[in-house]
């Protein structure tokens, strides 16, 4: 399944490939040029940059939460990297969202004064790889997980906290406004469904986009139909529940969520539906 999703988020790379190879063969390369320059200046491309993100360190993570043991991994505070990032001397600290880009499209955000107030590390290489090698894989049930290229990690505790996110498969971070994101997502009309609206932050927006903002790896829920306009809500609950109860070989994972709290989400996801 995850080499499924893997070559389908590769087949739009591949696609883009002949296209930007035309325009910069055409005169008028200035304004993609722009563009370019202007998105990687809020971004770092971890793969390309790999020789030069900073000096890296023997960290011991206890309880890993991906690992489900303590682990040991050659790491680069995260913080050194960040730094690296050309406008991260520009933004307001408390304004910006750091947002972590995995190969396979899942994309979790963190506010930026949460990461650098924690012990957050770009992790490198797993200490328990083979001789030569970088990296293990994870077994999670029937799949195997890639960890490579890049694990985010942390060495004072946090596994326990959702809020707190352990990417792998990582590729890519990005620094974006916060208000942005607030403005896409936040229910200005409807104070009742805030706390929905948290706890999709929180567990949802990572795989999913909602009007355009957030992960990739499963689909975008509110456009250009919401799921609560063709899911029936019983089974819409029911899904987020358990999805494994709906299809075989479900990718989106149980969450553990209680019953309270996907009634929140629903209701946020019912509000945005009229939005
Ligand atoms: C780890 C990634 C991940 C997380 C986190 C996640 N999902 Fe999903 N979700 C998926 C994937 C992948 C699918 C596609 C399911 C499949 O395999 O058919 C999906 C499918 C769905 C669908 C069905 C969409 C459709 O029309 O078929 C709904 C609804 C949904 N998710 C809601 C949620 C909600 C609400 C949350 C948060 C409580 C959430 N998901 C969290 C990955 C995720």
């Amino acid at each position: 399944m995850q080499r499924a999703l893997l070559l389908l988020s590769f087949i739009p790379f591949l696609a883009c490939q002949p296209s930007s190879k035309n325009t910069q063969e055409k005169p008028s390369v200035d304004s993609t040029q722009t563009l370019v320059s202007e998105l990687d200046s809020t971004s770092i491309d971890l793969v390309e940059k790999k020789a030069t993100l900073g000096k890296a360190e023997t960290i011991t993570v206890t309880n890993d939460p991906v690992f489900h043991k303590t682990k040991t991994f050659e790491a680069i505070p995260l913080g050194n990297v960040l730094k690296q990032i050309p406008a991260y001397a520009h933004l307001k600290p408390e304004e910006t969202q750091v947002v972590f880009e995995c190969e396979d499209g899942y994309n979790p955000s963190m506010p930026l004064t949460k990461v650098i107030s924690s012990k957050a590390y770009l992790a490198i290489r797993d200490k328990d790889a083979a001789a030569g090698e970088d990296w293990t894989t994870l077994q999670k049930g029937p799949e195997t997980k890639k960890i490579a290229p890049f694990y985010i990690c942390y060495t004072d505790g946090r596994g326990n906290d959702p809020t707190y996110k352990w990417p792998y498969n990582l590729v890519k971070i990005s620094l974006t406004s916060a208000s942005k994101e607030t403005a896409a997502l936040f229910p200005k009309h409807d104070d009742s469904v805030v706390k929905g609206y948290g706890l999709f932050k929180t567990h949802c927006l990572t795989c999913h986009a909602l009007n355009g903002v957030g992960g990739t790896l499963g689909p975008e829920l509110n456009r250009p139909k919401s799921v609560t306009e063709y899911w029936k809500t019983g089974d819409l609950k029911a899904f987020i529940a358990n999805p494994e109860r709906y299809r075989d070989r479900v990718k989106m994972p149980n969450l553990g969520l209680k019953k309270k709290e996907i009634d929140e989400i629903v209701g946020y996801l019912s509000y945005m539906a009229k939005q």
